[in-house]
């Protein structure tokens, strides 16, 4: 049997490299710039052993807190039952890359204010409410000619004894 204990266990898979992602780590990975407050995702990376995250934060999104040489601060939610706890871990920058997560919301907040710029230039209001896909619309249909149409209703509910 296998070792239940040690502290990657299990993480065979997890931590492998990607399929051809092999090989030296790429510059960019360096010359990245983190800064407090900065969102990252938390993805390990099993070709640097030093300052890797423990396995349960694997895929996690945190903010940065503090900024060292070689690694970042980075302070976690994690749920333990009915309990958020917020975990600080300093992860090396291999296992870290910026988070996409709040990209879309900085995009939608600059186009809105273009469109509420527009619309007080002309004088109108306008709804920058986003709204659910609605139901589809009414619409016709083509059939073939000697198709009647039904009219279907529920069937009244019977006992089956
Ligand atoms: C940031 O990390 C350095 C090095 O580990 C430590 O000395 C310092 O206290 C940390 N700062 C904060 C705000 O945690």
């Amino acid at each position: 049997m296998v070792n239940p204990k040690g502290v990657r266990r299990g993480t065979r898979y997890m931590f492998a490299k990607d399929f051809k992602k092999h090989g030296i780590e790429p510059l960019s990975t360096y010359y990245r710039i983190y800064k407090r407050g900065d969102i990252v995702d938390i993805k390990a990376n099993g070709a640097f052993q030093k300052g890797m995250p423990f396995k349960a934060y694997q895929g996690k999104t945190g903010r940065v807190f503090n900024v060292t040489k070689h690694a970042v601060g980075v302070v976690v939610n994690k749920r333990v039952r009915q309990r958020v706890l917020h975990k600080h871990l300093n992860i090396r920058i291999e296992h870290i890359k910026p988070s996409k997560c709040r990209q879309d919301f900085l995009d939608r907040v600059k186009a809105n204010d273009v469109k509420r710029r527009e619309a007080k230039a002309q004088g109108l209001s306008v709804d920058l409410k986003r709204k659910p896909v609605e139901p589809r619309k009414g619409h016709l249909i083509e059939t073939s000619e000697d198709y009647t149409p039904q009219l279907l209703a529920p069937v009244k509910f019977e006992i089956i004894a």
